[in-house]
């Protein structure tokens, strides 16, 4: 029975080359070449599984026609033919990649020996690199499944973030669309103060979800349009823990939590809960709470008018270092802020009214 395996002789003298090509006509497909430069040219649009390769040959070493082969067909084993003289080029050649060497004069059961060796090996290398593409293909297939399971887990999140806010909206009507402005700004402040893609998005969750905790304070105290007394107060100071609270069994929300637990935090210690101080707030959340304020100012609320441009930078100014970050305040004056904030919540607020028109 003939095997279907491709076997290349290189010798430049005609009594080996021959002799090996009638050991190994019957049972495989054999080609031979009579010098170097015609063996790599057998190669051109052809695969090997094995070559059978003299080492002296006038035109290329064969220890360097072993390295082009390679080269070219890095999966086609190599058995290189030597003469007793020359066995230590022979380990050599072992070294650079050959499978085994053949002795002149051949002996028919070792040539029949190496060569089936060398195809089994050539058959393992194939079942191998076989086994590699369809584990490759798995894991594109498996690649696609995660990517659309996170597509998928994204839009619950999505879902979730926006039933959260609308029932903050919902509490308190005053401050409908607050958690959007708010985290527009954030995500601003956080880009001019060089933080990465990954951390102004969580600015930006954060910053949608930093009020979620008025669901637990009285619509009485949030609506109240008289000054507060110390007791209400007291209530409406609860609102970050109780955000937190929320928030904490949320797997994907696990680093939103602190910062909506220390946006209130002032930078000179006197904010709640903790009464950190300075850079013991994480900067997130001084970011939070600075683009809070600032909403707030430029706001029109029922107890009172929007501020100017002008005074709220005032007011930012007076209250840095004490209530803000000064680092945070120098940005937003500097790169006026304000003022790109404003044109943001102008161009969001004439999309939605044509929308909902
Ligand atoms: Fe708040």
């Amino acid at each position: 029975m003939t095997n279907d395996s491709c076997i290349l002789i290189v010798d430049d003298e005609l009594g080996p080359r021959e002799a090996l090509r009638m050991i190994l006509r019957d049972n495989y497909r054999v080609t031979v070449a009579a010098s170097g430069k015609e063996a790599l040219d057998c190669f051109a649009g052809k695969e090997y599984d094995l070559v059978i390769l003299d080492i002296r040959m006038p035109d290329i070493n064969g220890v360097d026609l072993l390295a082009e082969i390679k080269k070219k067909a890095p999966e086609t084993e190599v058995v290189m033919i030597t003469a007793y003289a020359s066995v230590e080029t022979a380990t050599k050649a072992l070294r650079y990649g050959a499978l085994d060497y053949l002795i002149k004069p051949f002996d028919r059961a070792s040539v029949l020996n190496v060569v089936e060796k060398g195809l089994s090996r050539r058959s393992n290398t194939r079942g191998m690199r076989d086994k590699l593409k369809e584990l490759q293909l798995a894991n594109k297939t498996l690649e696609k499944e995660v990517e659309y399971a996170y597509k998928n887990i994204q839009g619950h999140y999505s879902e979730t973030v926006s039933s959260l806010v609308a029932a903050v909206d919902a509490k308190d009507a005053y401050t409908k669309g607050h958690q959007e402005r708010i985290a527009r700004f954030a995500q601003l402040i956080g880009q001019k103060i060089g933080c990465s893609a990954e951390e102004t998005e969580l600015i930006k969750q954060a910053a949608i979800l930093h009020d979620i905790g008025k669901i637990g304070v009285p619509e009485a105290i949030l609506m109240k349009q008289d000054a507060l007394t110390d007791e209400e107060y007291e209530i409406i100071k609860k609102h970050p823990v109780i955000g937190a609270k929320i928030l904490s069994p949320v797997q994907f929300l696990k680093e939103v939590v602190p910062l909506v637990f220390f946006h209130h935090e002032r930078f000179d210690g006197t904010g709640y809960p903790r009464g950190l101080k300075g850079s013991q707030i994480p900067l997130s959340a001084r970011v939070i709470c600075i683009a809070d304020a600032v909403d707030a100012m430029l706001s029109q609320r029922p107890y009172s008018r929007a501020k100017t441009v002008e005074k709220v930078k005032e007011e930012l100014l007076r209250c840095s270092g004490t209530q803000f970050d000064p680092q945070l305040v120098d940005v937003i004056i500097k790169n006026d802020l304000l003022s790109v904030y404003l044109l943001l919540v102008e161009t969001h607020e004439a999309s939605s009214s044509s929308s909902d028109g």
